[in-house]
């Protein structure tokens, strides 16, 4: 049997306009999915016979990694599904380095290329910042240009993104989980619907673009006041592109008071927010009042982790 574990992650800027080629920052966040592979006689996951519609995630990265003998394959997970905090990534990042590593090592940039396959293929549009976040863990930046600290390149069709490692430095975020369940998949596909018929969409998004590299520079130069505002923009910038939700904004208000800047992250329409502070608990209390689930969370943590030690890591 062999085991993997991957991270999620929170998007600190870009989300949505980073399918459109534009950039992203993105932290490792320190709730895990952990995945074992064991040879089995029929394809299954938690002891119950694979179904593709069921477990769309894991069969498609059976699809891609796999194509050998029937695998049981056990997941237990930290992440709250459709949270907006990576929960399909983890899961098919340690699907995928779990199928890797059963069969002699795991090599950090094939898994981030066959995962965000297997993502764009279930979501039918995706970018591969998730996916990437959580196979390399701490942060990175995903960017049409190739920058110092690159990591992998991936392209799909027209499209390619170069993926760089970012190095987090002590920030205190809160997560504000709505508990209203939203599919990334069709926001994508509204977004990418309202882009192709409005001028306005077409300049927030590339607004969200420059959001992210002035992102950049806060996050470089510990800046949590500008990093802040950057998040308040980035919100308001999201709600154009109507990818959020009354719930989202009504814990994002009630953090203001006590954090440098809020914002949705993910996908929006429900899931999850987050706020930058010097006071988790305080947030995290802002956050319950008003009707949310607090996750205080650390972030740049590890990526895809071989939890039995028995492989090796490929370089
Ligand atoms: O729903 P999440 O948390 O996996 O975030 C999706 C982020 C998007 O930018 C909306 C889509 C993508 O593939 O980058």
């Amino acid at each position: 049997m062999v085991t993997c574990s991957a991270p999620g992650k929170m998007i600190l800027f870009g989300e949505h306009a980073v399918v459109f080629g534009k950039s992203a920052l993105a932290l490792a966040i320190n709730l895990r999915i952990t995945s074992s592979v064991r040879s089995a006689n029929q394809y299954s996951v938690n002891g119950h016979p694979m179904k593709k519609r069921h477990h769309m995630y894991i069969s498609a990265a059976l699809d891609e990694a796999w194509g050998g003998p029937p695998i049981n394959i056990d997941t237990s997970s930290e992440i709250p599904s459709g949270s907006g905090l990576g929960s399909s990534a983890a899961v098919t990042v340690s699907c995928v380095g779990a199928m890797m590593a059963h069969r002699g090592g795991i090599e950090p940039e094939k898994i981030a290329l066959k995962s965000f396959l297997v993502e764009n293929k279930v979501q039918g549009r995706a970018s591969p910042t998730d996916t990437s976040t959580s196979t390399h863990g701490q942060g990175i930046i995903v960017s049409p240009e190739r920058l110092d600290n690159f990591l992998w390149r991936i392209e799909q069709g027209q499209r390619s993104w170069n993926i760089h490692h970012c190095a987090v430095p002590k920030l205190h975020f809160v997560v504000g989980y709505t508990g209203i369940h939203a599919s990334t998949g069709p926001l994508v596909a509204g977004v990418k619907k309202l882009a192709d018929s409005s001028s306005e969409a077409v300049r927030a998004i590339d607004r969200i673009g420059e959001v992210v590299l002035e992102g950049v520079d806060a996050m470089a130069a510990s800046d949590k006041k500008r990093l802040g505002h950057l998040m308040d923009e980035n919100h308001m910038l999201l709600n154009s592109l109507e990818v959020g939700h009354p719930e989202l904004d009504k814990l994002v208000e009630a953090c203001r008071p006590c954090s440098y800047g809020a914002k949705l992250t993910g996908a929006g329409g429900g899931g999850s927010m987050i706020a930058l502070t010097d006071d988790p608990h305080a947030v995290a209390k802002a956050i319950q009042e008003a009707g949310g689930e607090p996750i205080i969370v650390d972030v740049g943590v590890e990526g895809i982790r071989l939890e039995d030690g028995g492989m090796s890591r490929k370089r």
